[in-house]
């Protein structure tokens, strides 16, 4: 884990009335002394005093030359796909979340962005995927939702090697458990409305570069197609990032326990966490992140969307929402929900099963957690039981 006081400390009082909470400026425009006379600000969507010093903030927690805050974590994908041109490709991992499949082959693709979907986990396929109209690597390690682990630094070498970029959504393990810059990567997003958030209030996206040359585009396309982060939202992940490293903790050694419970019970059939010795790419996710994270996704025998709606509707403390990094538990059943708009059959071979249940873990109690998810797994098995003896009477 990366220091944690660094980061308290890297949250700065208010230059101008010493306040310790950064004030939110909640203002459209500055006034001027005289044309293009100012303290550094003039018009609010180009630059705010709140989203700077969260910008700030979190560039120096992912060893970044510069951040720039989105309204949402796609709009933060968006402004590093604008970078490219018509004609460009990307080569993508294939079990990518769900709505960068949809702004990739949905909008991009009219536009004449292609982008080649690969198994980053194994380096040979990175390799063969690149063509001579790649610009650009997107990776997710860990992936939404099956958790798969690509090793970055290998990665960023090849990217390197060929003349690409390599963009990473580090979303799920946070700056405060692997930082992406440190292993190679030029551009670093995040969907803010998880864990840099982190209480489940807001909606918010960052893109961090590696040079200041890449922040300086990126600011340049968040000004120009001018989906900026909110003052209000802005305070409200610099107040997130200030618990990150506990929470993370928290998280991680909680989900550790929950996937190893996941592993005992009979109804359950594949268990995905980085942290189990059991887990594909363990050793990576060892090497380049400092904890394994709060999500735990699995899936169960009986491989269908009945048997997941049964489980993912017996819970008491795992509330069945989309999204998840907050205070709160959530699971949700992603080939109906989170990865709704992915075929059905693209969605299967990049590993999301009918039956794969997604957990969020949040901070309660861990054995509360797993009582719950337990009972809920208990109620599948009741219903099976009751059903084949059901069939029983009717032969
Ligand atoms: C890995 C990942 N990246 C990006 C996003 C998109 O972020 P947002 O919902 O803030 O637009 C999500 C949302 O779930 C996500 O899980």
């Amino acid at each position: 884990m990366s220091n944690a006081t660094t980061v308290i400390h890297s949250i700065p009082a208010d230059p101008l009335t010493g306040a310790i909470a950064v004030p939110i400026y909640q203002t459209s425009t500055f006034v001027q002394e005289a044309p293009g006379v100012n303290k550094g600000f003039d018009y609010a969507r180009t630059n705010n005093p709140t989203r700077e010093t969260l910008e700030k903030i979190v560039a120096s927690l992912e060893h970044g030359a510069g951040a720039s805050a989105f309204a949402s974590g796609l709009a933060a994908i968006d402004a590093v796909v604008k970078l490219l041109q018509s004609g460009d490709e990307i080569l993508a991992v294939n079990d990518i979340y769900g709505g960068a499949f949809r702004l990739f082959t949905q909008i991009y693709a009219k536009f004449g962005i292609r982008v080649n979907y690969v198994d980053t986990t194994d380096l040979s396929q990175v390799t063969a995927g690149i063509t001579p109209a790649t610009r650009m690597i997107w990776l997710e390690s860990p992936t939404n939702p099956t958790l798969k682990i690509s090793d970055i630094a290998a990665i960023a070498a090849i990217a390197h090697r060929n003349n690409l970029l390599l963009c990473v959504d580090n979303t799920f393990a946070s700056p405060a458990l692997q930082r992406p810059i440190d292993l190679g990567a030029d551009l670093v997003v995040h969907s803010a409305t998880k864990y840099l958030g982190g209480h489940s209030d807001l909606i918010a996206g960052i893109v961090v570069s590696k040079t200041a040359a890449l922040a300086e585009q990126i600011r340049f396309v968040q000004n120009a197609s001018g989906a900026i982060l909110a003052p209000h939202d802005s305070w409200l992940v610099i107040r997130g990032v200030e618990t990150l490293h506990l929470r993370m903790e928290r998280h991680s050694k909680s989900a550790l326990e929950v996937a190893r419970f996941l592993q005992t019970h009979p109804a359950v059939d594949r268990v995905y966490y980085p942290g189990l010795r059991s887990h594909h790419n363990h050793e990576v996710a060892r090497q380049q992140q400092s904890a394994f994270g709060g999500v735990v996704s699995f899936t169960l025998k009986d491989d269908t969307a009945a048997a997941a709606k049964q489980v993912v509707c017996n819970t008491q403390y795992f509330k069945l929402a989309e999204s998840l990094g907050g205070v709160k538990s959530l699971l949700c059943h992603p080939a109906t929900m989170t990865h709704k708009s992915i075929p059905d059959e693209t969605r299967r071979a990049s590993g999301v099963a009918d039956s794969l249940i997604r957990l969020s873990i949040g901070l309660e109690e861990v054995a509360d957690l797993v009582g719950d998810i337990a009972q809920a797994l208990d109620s599948l098995t009741a219903a099976t039981e009751t059903a084949s003896q059901t069939e029983n009477i009717h032969f």
